[in-house]
């Protein structure tokens, strides 16, 4: 076996698969390249991507460049508020207006998304209610459709500065609320691997285009929004780009803060990147449970596949050994995993370990993450959500 495995079954040998890790050592060369990435950008933590509080302590305790949360959902931003985090921005639009009057009534620093007048509506009657001031955060689409692509995701359907003009036009009369920026969120940059197949082909060649045509598009369009946006209110949040964009986003001088959360645990498909290359942080071991034929193994659990388009790229990759592979007809299983195993075998008993396709949905898997420091492991875990007993979404 490679050194890598025997490294981890090692460090692991006092622990019974299934189980979660995460490489602290390897954590904090991701959290330093993020920093350098980010430029002299302010970094917005994407919670989504993270889902533990010891690891959002980390991160924070590692930079005051790390400013403010970005939460995907209220129930999720009370938590945090309880757990002594400030200045979260909900990166999504809500309709829980309970959970909204929760949060308004925390009296923190706390700003909503909104793209649409019932959004802003719906926090008027909040801050109504609570006698507070609401602050709102806009949230600009930044898809790019070219001849025959939609080339970005579908959120809001706001596009221009005469958009975002129409909507202000409705909400700022709105006297309980405070439009404090904009958050524009370029997914088809952040999002989308330089290979998603993980070959150089024509399809290669046509994404690398599609984003240096979108880059230049993307920031005309953020810098005509932040302009029509100071007509009526100062301007003081512009947040944009996630883990695959760092370089581009912080480029633009409008921007006043970045967002990054799956550049910490380095997932599989941010292996895609031609940029940068973040070092694999979160893991999993599963173990060999049955050896069906000489050449194959079966572990045990495994089925933890990756939210999105339901393609093979969102199954967990084999990480360790690595003459190990999915078995295609199968993928993973729900309690079985199978593997086809070239070379050197492994025996009942021993671990395979994977990776997660993407960042913060492996700890809804798991109750904790084991820590291991330079490949020691002294019982350190740390709880995700769900070792919590919380489950947001
Ligand atoms: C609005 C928004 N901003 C930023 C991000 C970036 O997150 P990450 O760094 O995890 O890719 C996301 C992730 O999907 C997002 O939805």
């Amino acid at each position: 076996m490679n050194d890598l495995h025997e490294m981890f079954e090692d460090a692991f040998t006092s622990l019974e698969a299934p189980f979660a890790f995460l490489d602290r050592t390897a954590l904090d060369v991701n959290i330093d390249q993020i920093l350098k990435r980010a430029g002299n950008k302010r970094i917005r933590v994407a919670s989504k991507s993270v889902r533990s509080v010891p690891v959002l302590n980390h991160i924070f305790a590692r930079s005051d460049q790390f400013q403010g949360i970005m939460s995907f959902a209220p129930e999720e931003a009370l938590f945090l508020i309880e757990q002594g985090f400030d200045d979260i921005l909900l990166g999504y639009p809500t309709v829980d207006e309970p959970a909204a009057q929760k949060l308004a009534e925390t009296g923190k620093q706390v700003t909503f998304m909104v793209d649409h007048p019932a959004h802003g509506a719906m926090l008027e009657r909040v801050g109504d209610r609570t006698g507070r001031i609401i602050r709102v955060c806009i949230d600009l689409d930044m898809s790019v459709k070219f001849p025959g692509v939609y080339f970005g995701v579908y959120r809001s359907p706001l596009k221009s500065g005469d958009a975002i003009r129409k909507l202000m036009n409705e909400i700022a009369p709105m006297r309980h609320l405070q439009v404090v920026g904009l958050m524009g969120y370029e997914a088809q940059i952040a999002g989308l691997g330089d290979r998603p197949d993980g070959t150089f082909d024509l399809k290669t060649a046509a994404i690398a285009l599609l984003k240096k045509r979108s880059i230049s598009i993307i920031r005309e369009r953020r810098r005509k929004a932040v302009a029509a946006l100071g007509e009526f209110t100062e301007v003081t949040l512009v947040n944009g780009g996630g883990t695959g964009s760092l370089e581009s986003t912080r480029a633009e001088d409008d921007i006043t803060e970045v967002t990054v959360g799956s550049g910490f645990y380095a997932p599989h498909l941010f292996d895609r990147y031609r940029e940068f290359r973040h070092r694999e942080a979160a893991g999993f071991a599963l173990p060999v449970v049955r050896i069906p034929k000489k050449g194959m193994m079966t572990c045990m659990g495994g089925g933890y596949l990756a939210s999105g388009s339901a393609d093979a790229l969102r199954l967990p990759k084999p990480w360790t050994p690595c003459n190990v592979q999915l078995v295609s007809e199968e993928g993973a299983g729900e309690v079985q995993t199978p593997v086809i195993i070239k070379g050197n075998s492994l025996g009942i008993g021993d671990n395979i370990y994977f990776r997660h396709a993407k960042a913060g949905e492996l700890c809804e898997r798991f109750n904790e993450l084991h820590i291991l420091d330079n490949f020691q492991y002294n019982g350190t875990k740390w709880k995700t959500y769900r070792g919590e007993g919380k489950c947001f979404l």
